[in-house]
């Protein structure tokens, strides 16, 4: 798949005021008495310009700010662009992400053709430099990304590609940037790649296309393979899970199995079997259960978490990090007709287990359940799952995190790690015995749902029943898959997330065992 623009991230050895550039960005906190050096610097060489601005009020650096000044023949920059940091003891390492966003996405707007990335330096060493690399390609990706491949007009009048490069005097401070930049460019692309797939509609994508799409991105990597099972291999698998829910739509549903087989075989080892499983239902109208017409057009994102996945499968081959893995992606379209399952029907699904429908909108968990399943069949030791799974999660953590749940302490703990460095928020919550109780049916071993309450944790409950032995963590990041309005450092429409936290896990996992 083409990226829509095409971004080019380096590093560069050159000093900040003499590099030549559309625009040179740096940091400003909120809460600083006076100029850093570097920016004191430039100030003076455009004779005040940067201390009229803050002194006017016009820019105080605050968070989600920036403000533009022109450069002159003193500095090598065309303009300057002040991204507000906001208070100085807040900032974290998201902060710089976010920051970098905030400039690529000006720089398109304003047509930039070249980016020198400084931000950096406003932070000294107060953190990795590799990790304030991987944030700043993290962040280049996510600011700059657009979504306009069926507009038919504006295409000639924006840009095509895009060379940004981080900069910096000190040529070992470059070199730590560097290889956190490199990892975080990967993770940028595949993350855009995942919110290309996942801003198509239900027309362009299905889940024929979405099994085409990930044998494509199979065939980029030497390690990868895809597996496809269709209708008639489902049927004699027997994953009835994926089956039912796919049954009511013309498109029939597919589940996709990638196997990343690293190079370092010794090393990779040494480290548990994972299993990344994502939902990926092209579009959810809920089924014969009907959704309300308001906002259903949403439901095109109903497949983020199975992208997710995908996207991590195509960053974590491309990183070629020592660790084997498998992505299991069930798809279906659940859509209501003549030959949908109903609510009252018993699925056998592929554990063996019996399910009775209650509600067909939750569909989720019933292709999952085939996915966990097999998953577990194929003595994975760890395995998460990724779901946009219950509108219930969403209002209980709204659009800014995730609802983690899982059976394993220390596996828990490492993915709130990875969403602590990655900057993909997760919340700890519960999916004990009380909420599997909810869902014991009198004439099959399960139902779907529980009770109106506590629905994220029902969920997951019902997850939890075909893990078996398995170590275990679940994302419910319903609400975390749509950007429902454009902010200053991302397009509206799907977010991608998962791409980055799923992948730092894995970094994380690898650097741990070094
Ligand atoms: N895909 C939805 C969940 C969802 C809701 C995702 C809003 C993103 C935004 C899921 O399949 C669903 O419909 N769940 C039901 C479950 C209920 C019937 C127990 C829900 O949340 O209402
Ligand atoms: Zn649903
Ligand atoms: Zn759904």
């Amino acid at each position: 798949m083409k990226q829509i623009i095409d971004v080019k991230l380096k590093t560069r050895n050159v000093d900040f005021s003499g590099c030549k550039t559309d625009v040179l960005v740096v940091g400003v906190f909120s809460d600083a008495k006076k100029l850093d050096p570097v920016n004191a610097r430039l100030d003076k060489k455009l004779a005040g310009a940067i201390g009229r601005l803050i002194k006017l009020g016009d820019f105080k650096g605050a968070d989600k700010t920036s403000a533009i000044v022109y450069g002159n023949e003193k500095i090598g920059a065309r303009r300057v662009l002040l991204v507000g940091l906001g208070e100085k003891d807040k900032a974290t390492v998201d902060t710089i992400r976010k920051a970098t966003a905030n400039a690529a996405k000006k720089s398109v707007e304003i047509k930039a053709k070249t980016v020198a990335l400084a931000l950096h330096n406003a932070f000294g060493r107060r953190f990795d430099l590799s990790a304030v690399g991987k944030a700043c390609g993290e962040g280049t990706y996510f600011g700059s990304y657009i979504y306009d491949e069926f507009v038919t007009e504006s295409k000639d009048g924006r840009l095509s590609s895009l060379k940004v490069e981080v900069v910096d005097p000190d040529l070992a401070k470059l070199r730590q940037l560097k290889k956190g930049l490199s990892a975080g460019a990967v993770i940028g692309r595949s993350q855009s790649f995942a919110r290309t797939l996942a801003n198509r509609p239900g027309n362009i994508i299905y889940p024929a296309k979405l099994a085409a799409a990930a044998q494509e991105v199979a065939r980029g990597s030497k390690r990868l393979s895809c597996t496809v099972f269709d209708k008639k291999q489902l049927t004699a698998k027997g994953m009835g899970g994926v089956l039912a829910v796919g049954s009511g739509s013309q498109h029939e549903p597919r589940f996709i199995i990638l196997k990343y087989s690293p190079a370092n075989n010794k090393s990779a080892n040494k480290l548990p079997l994972i299993a990344l499983v994502g939902k990926a239902i092209t579009f959810d109208s809920g089924g014969i259960s009907i959704k309300p017409a308001a906002n259903m057009d949403e439901m095109k994102l109903d497949k983020t978490g199975g992208i997710a996945v995908l996207g991590t499968m195509k960053a974590l081959a491309e990183l070629e990090l020592p660790v084997r893995v498998y992505g299991i992606i069930p798809s279906a379209e659940n859509l209501p007709g003549g030959s949908s399952y109903r609510p009252g029907d018993i699925i056998n699904t592929f554990s063996g287990k019996t399910v009775e429908v209650q509600n067909t909108d939750a569909e989720g968990r019933i292709i999952l359940c085939d996915a966990l399943a097999y998953a577990v069949k194929q003595k994975c030791e760890v395995v998460i799952d990724i779901a946009t799974l219950t509108g219930a999660c969403m209002v209980a953590l709204g659009k800014h995190m995730a609802g983690l749940m899982g059976n394993d302490e220390e596996l828990i703990k490492q993915i709130q790690k990875a969403s602590e460095d990655s900057g993909e928020k997760v919340w700890p919550m519960p999916s004990g015995d009380e909420y599997a109780e909810e869902m014991k049916s009198k004439i099959a071993d399960l139902k779907n749902i529980g009770s109106r309450w506590g629905g994220a944790c029902t969920a997951a409950a019902f997850l939890r029943q075909f893990i078996g032995e398995a170590k275990w963590g679940h994302l419910d990041i319903a609400g975390m898959d749509l950007i429902q309005s454009a902010s200053e450092f991302s397009a509206v429409g799907s977010s991608g997330f998962g791409v980055r936290l799923l992948t730092t896990y894995l970094m994380n996992l690898v650097d741990k065992k070094k």
